[in-house]
């Protein structure tokens, strides 16, 4: 019976193409409510995700240009990491998101942790955001 169940399981997930890497569905588009977009791509073992981040969000750097993201899902529970570096430009931070996932929601709470270069010191920034499925 387990067997059967597991091969419908499959066969759905043919079907409508998408997987889960424990809870998040891939592939899946997500944008907040500064205007930035997650895609999430591939699924690797364990719960590991893949995807790229755009940031959108007023008063920060590096905004529409694509990002690599790389994070974590657990049943309900998420988190992922944007290191703020790519071939074209860096910003000498980087942003972890830690959250739930219920639905066509998903609600963060973030920590962004940059180089100020005047200062030579790491200075942190947090906040929230919060994520609505819109792929
Ligand atoms: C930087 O300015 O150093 C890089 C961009 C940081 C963007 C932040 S990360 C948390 C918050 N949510 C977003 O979508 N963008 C900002």
């Amino acid at each position: 019976m387990l067997r059967f169940a597991i091969a419908v399981a499959c066969f759905v997930g043919l079907l409508t193409g998408e997987a889960s890497a424990q809870g998040l569905p891939v592939p899946s588009t997500w944008t907040n409510q500064r205007g930035s977009q997650l895609t999430v791509f591939a699924s690797g073992g364990g719960g590991s995700f893949s995807g790229q981040y755009v940031n959108q969000a007023v008063g920060f750097d590096c905004r529409g240009m694509p990002f690599d993201v790389v994070g974590q899902s657990n049943g309900g529970r998420v988190s992922f990491v944007v290191t703020w570096k790519n071939s074209f430009k860096s910003c000498n931070s980087i942003a972890v998101w830690r959250g739930t996932v219920s639905g066509n929601v998903m609600q963060t709470q973030w920590q962004l942790d940059y180089a100020d270069l005047a200062s030579g010191t790491i200075k942190v920034v947090r906040g929230t955001d919060t994520f609505q499925r819109v792929n």
